[in-house]
């Protein structure tokens, strides 16, 4: 791989994710420069902003083509569902992150399904549903809790878990209508109810070769206690602690067979691949994965958790995979423990205020404060220059350290040093590791 010195690598999205992504890159060896669109305030002490919508593939490439840029990062789904990367890709940049066809992983559940069930990947046992008929069938010939999922985009808000049958009916009757999610809900996937617990693991990957980033858990529901509403992810941490062999069940029963999918299908896949997984004890006291999604990017929160934890030079190993030579970066893995509490707005997911002003440490020019720093999602400046609130999750504290409980009590210690009227947080982030 060539030096990557002077590269102009342009980041895809805005959100605390790709935070992380640009603080990851920028501690890269090589003296790079970040662009990145449309970014956000916290970002904009590591990159060069552009306004430019992420999702307009010819757009984006102008932007590439009038900044010289050597390589685009996509962060979120969007894009990738739309193809933006086989825009650029048509046209010589390299791109971290897969085309259309492969973004079918993530954006369509029945794509992902049906691609499980050809290449022999463990996932529960589904059917697919396009009228009230076939789901009551679906849902007859299974026990609560049903497992109702739309099969497009839905911002994470397209999987229902009913405890009864009728509820469950209710549920089909309105996401097929399309009176929920639109178009994303007129087909649904009914799926056996998985019990376990959930991991997350990254797979940087040019469809054969691939480094695994540290295994991570996220917190999607709103209050301590995995209660409340789901919401985009409340916290984050890595390293999980796992069962022996656990990582070599993964590479063996899920990664390898679904890269060599992705070949026999004839996509070439460039980008990472998360995993999202449910690992139960079997009969026979094995452990037993099983796989819940994929997605065809990074998580959020779990990557302000993971990316502070690599070793190598994320830079040069992005590079390489957009290249298809991820064989060609040494295989450094990660160390130490990170932890992440998203800190959200009143209200959220529901209803709640933007424009708050935010005030504490860490905020400015990714300032580490004891080994924790701050990623920012739903922030921005107003007419006087000042940092306030414009989402529902606001900000990522995020903690690391030799130990989990150091990187725990780090990312506390961050997180209540921070404030803005009615601002909420789990006090509970990385609890299963205790
Ligand atoms: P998904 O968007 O497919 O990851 O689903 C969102 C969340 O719903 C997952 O993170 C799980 O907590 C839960 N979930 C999805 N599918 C299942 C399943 N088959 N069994 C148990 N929980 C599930
Ligand atoms: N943290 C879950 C996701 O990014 O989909």
């Amino acid at each position: 791989m060539s030096d990557l010195a002077g590269t102009n690598i342009l980041i895809l999205g805005g959100g605390g994710r790709e935070h992380a992504i640009a603080h990851a890159l920028s501690r890269s060896e090589s003296a790079i420069k970040l662009h990145c669109a449309p970014g956000n305030p916290g970002i904009m002490a590591l990159a060069q902003i552009h306004d430019a919508d992420p999702c307009d593939g010819p757009k984006v490439l102008d932007l590439c083509l009038s900044h010289g840029i050597g390589l685009v990062v996509i962060g979120p789904e969007a894009p990738l569902a739309a193809g933006v990367a086989d825009v650029l890709r048509a046209a010589g940049i390299r791109v971290f992150g897969p085309g259309r066809a492969g973004a079918a992983l993530e954006s369509s559940k029945t794509f992902a399904k049906n691609f499980m069930r050809r290449h022999g990947i463990p996932t529960a046992d589904f059917d697919i549903c396009k009228t009230p008929a076939e789901c009551e069938s679906a849902i007859s010939r299974r026990k609560p809790p049903y497992v109702i999922k739309a099969d497009g985009l839905a911002s994470g808000k397209g999987v229902y878990l009913p405890d009864e049958a009728r509820e469950a009916m209710k549920i089909c009757a309105e996401t097929l209508s399309g009176k929920t999610l639109g178009g994303a809900g007129k087909t649904l996937v009914i799926e056996d109810f998985l019990p376990g617990r959930e991991l997350t693991v990254f797979a940087i990957t040019d469809g054969t070769s691939y480094r695994l980033l540290s295994p991570s858990r996220d917190h999607k529901r709103a209050f301590d206690g995995d209660r409340g509403p789901n919401t985009g992810g409340m916290g984050a941490y890595s390293p999980v602690t796992l069962p022996g062999g656990l990582v070599k069940l993964v590479e063996d029963d899920v990664l390898r067979p679904t890269l060599d999918g992705l070949r026999s299908d004839g996509i070439d896949y460039r980008g990472v691949i998360y995993m999202g997984l449910m690992i139960a004890e079997k009969d026979d006291g094995r452990p037993g994965i099983s796989v819940v999604e994929y997605n065809v990017r990074f998580g959020d929160p779990e990557t302000q958790a993971v990316l502070p934890l690599y070793r190598g030079d994320f830079a040069r190993l992005l590079t390489a995979c957009a290249e298809g030579r991820v064989d060609s970066c040494p295989d450094t893995g990660s160390a130490g423990a990170a932890l992440c509490v998203v800190l959200t707005s009143d209200g959220y997911p529901g209803q709640f205020r933007r424009g708050l002003p935010i005030e504490g440490l860490g905020l400015e020019k990714n300032q580490q404060v004891n080994g924790a720093f701050v990623y920012h999602s739903g922030t921005a400046l107003d007419a006087a220059g000042r940092l306030v609130t414009s989402g529902g999750r606001v900000l990522s504290a995020v903690g690391t350290g030799d130990t989990f409980a150091e990187a725990r009590d780090r990312a506390y210690a961050l997180a209540a040093s921070i404030s803005f009227e009615g601002m909420r947080y789990r006090q509970d982030i990385g609890g299963s590791e205790e």
